[in-house]
């Protein structure tokens, strides 16, 4: 499916959370699971593109038809993995939730308690790795996602243009769709458009995304 626009075409997904270390047993992480990256890099698959599959740390089999998967942990990491995936790809969809910050340092050894007395984390800000893609002259199609607890279409349309993205997927989170569910529901955004796709499963929600992702690719880079 897909009208044979991604045949042939190199895709690159990330999806899932990323870890930032606070010492050898503690992280900083989040409860995506990656299963809507993952069911959109299958979907990709199944339009006959070319898929890489970056993914955070999850408990996840690989879809069928995925032509590699890089597993990473920190967004330090999937930076790199999808900087480099993306050198010669057409696509990015950056499903991924990657940590907004990270610890300065990650301690060599596990933290003690001390008394009572409370412990202060510094913390520093992770690359945007869609704003860094975008930023570059040439660049794939970028599409992001915007996982929101409320006013889903300001933040989403802030974050188009921020990120200088060819289209934005946002789900209001919480009520049983999002993070950690089988079921979601998107409002899709571009520059001049958007599109309803009502609450479904992530499997066919994310093939409903590709279409619309190849239809729009199509008239922009057709
Ligand atoms: O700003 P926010 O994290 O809500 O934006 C979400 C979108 O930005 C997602 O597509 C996510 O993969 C991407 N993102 C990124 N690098 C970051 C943070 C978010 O590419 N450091």
């Amino acid at each position: 499916f897909g009208d044979q626009v991604l045949q042939g075409r190199k895709v690159v997904v990330s999806a899932g959370p990323t870890y930032e270390d606070i010492d050898p047993v503690r992280f900083i992480g989040n409860r995506s699971s990656g299963r809507m990256g993952f069911a959109v890099a299958e979907a990709a698959a199944q339009a006959g593109a070319q898929v890489t599959l970056v993914a955070g740390p999850v408990s996840l089999a690989t879809p069928q038809g995925i032509a590699r998967r890089v597993d990473v942990r920190s967004a330090a990491q999937m930076h790199a993995a999808v900087t480099a995936a993306t050198a010669d790809a057409d696509i990015y969809i950056g499903a991924a939730a990657v940590g907004d910050y990270r610890p300065n340092s990650v301690a060599p050894q596990k933290l003690k308690k001390h008394d009572g007395a409370a412990l202060a984390l510094q913390l520093t800000e992770n690359p945007d790795i869609l704003a860094h893609l975008s930023a570059q002259r040439a660049h794939p199609f970028l599409v992001g996602f915007a996982a929101e607890t409320q006013d889903v279409e300001r933040y989403a349309r802030d974050k188009l243009q921020r990120k200088g993205l060819d289209m934005i997927a946002a789900n209001q989170v919480g009520e049983g769709l999002g993070f950690e569910t089988a079921d979601n529901a998107i409002t899709l955004y571009w520059a001049d458009g958007s599109a309803e796709l009502p609450r479904a499963d992530k499997a066919l929600l994310a093939r409903q995304l590709i279409e619309r992702i190849a239809d729009r690719y199509r008239a922009v880079r057709g």
